[in-house]
């Protein structure tokens, strides 16, 4: 399956071809609220894809680490970074999430920007440091078609419910949780 996956987001990322440095920002899902994420300290972006949150949190002043299946995305992230003039302050690197997260230090921003697996999820919390911040967003059932990619209602927020919820949505197909621990 890992390879699977692989070879297809592989095939994705070479037709799309290199971000353009204009594409780096926050994930689509937290464009509104950029204020409540940190200027300083580490960050760990699960499935980070060609790596255009992962440069703006690092465009911000966070030391990130970006992981990705896609070996295609892996190199293509990190010539943003080059460009983008942040290279000294992103690691980026394959890692397949499947069995579970890579081992590393607590971090202060958690994001995982539409890529669903529920066993991850309590290991994310245990990864943030105390008062760390948490940025999820996965597809949804929620206005949409059900399918195994794709949260049922009110599913992600019940499985971060312990955490301080700063904002959370649902609808559209897509589910986001924004919250500290
Ligand atoms: C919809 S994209 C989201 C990319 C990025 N987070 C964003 O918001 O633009 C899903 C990402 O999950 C990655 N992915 C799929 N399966 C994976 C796995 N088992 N381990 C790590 N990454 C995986 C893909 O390579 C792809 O980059």
């Amino acid at each position: 399956m890992a390879e699977q996956d692989r070879r297809r987001w592989d095939e994705r990322y070479t037709d799309l071809g290199a971000p353009a440095d204009a594409a780096v920002g926050p994930p689509s899902a937290f464009a509104g609220y950029t204020d409540v994420f940190p200027t300083a300290g580490k960050a760990l972006d699960l499935a980070c894809g060609q790596g255009q949150g992962a440069v703006w949190l690092a465009r911000r002043g966070l030391q990130v680490w970006g992981v990705d299946i896609s070996p295609v995305a892996i190199e293509q992230a990190r010539d943003l970074a080059e460009r983008c003039g942040v290279a000294d302050r992103c690691r980026f690197d394959v890692v397949d999430l499947e069995p579970g997260l890579p081992p590393g230090p607590p971090v202060d921003v958690l994001v995982c920007h539409k890529f669903l697996n529920r066993r991850l999820y309590q290991p994310i919390v245990k990864r943030l440091v105390p008062g760390g911040l948490l940025a999820v967003a996965v597809l949804s059932e929620v206005d949409a078609a059900a399918g195994p990619f794709r949260a049922g209602r009110g599913q992600l927020r019940a499985a971060f419910a312990e955490l301080h919820m700063i904002a959370a949505g649902e609808g559209q197909g897509e589910a986001w949780v924004l919250a500290r621990t």
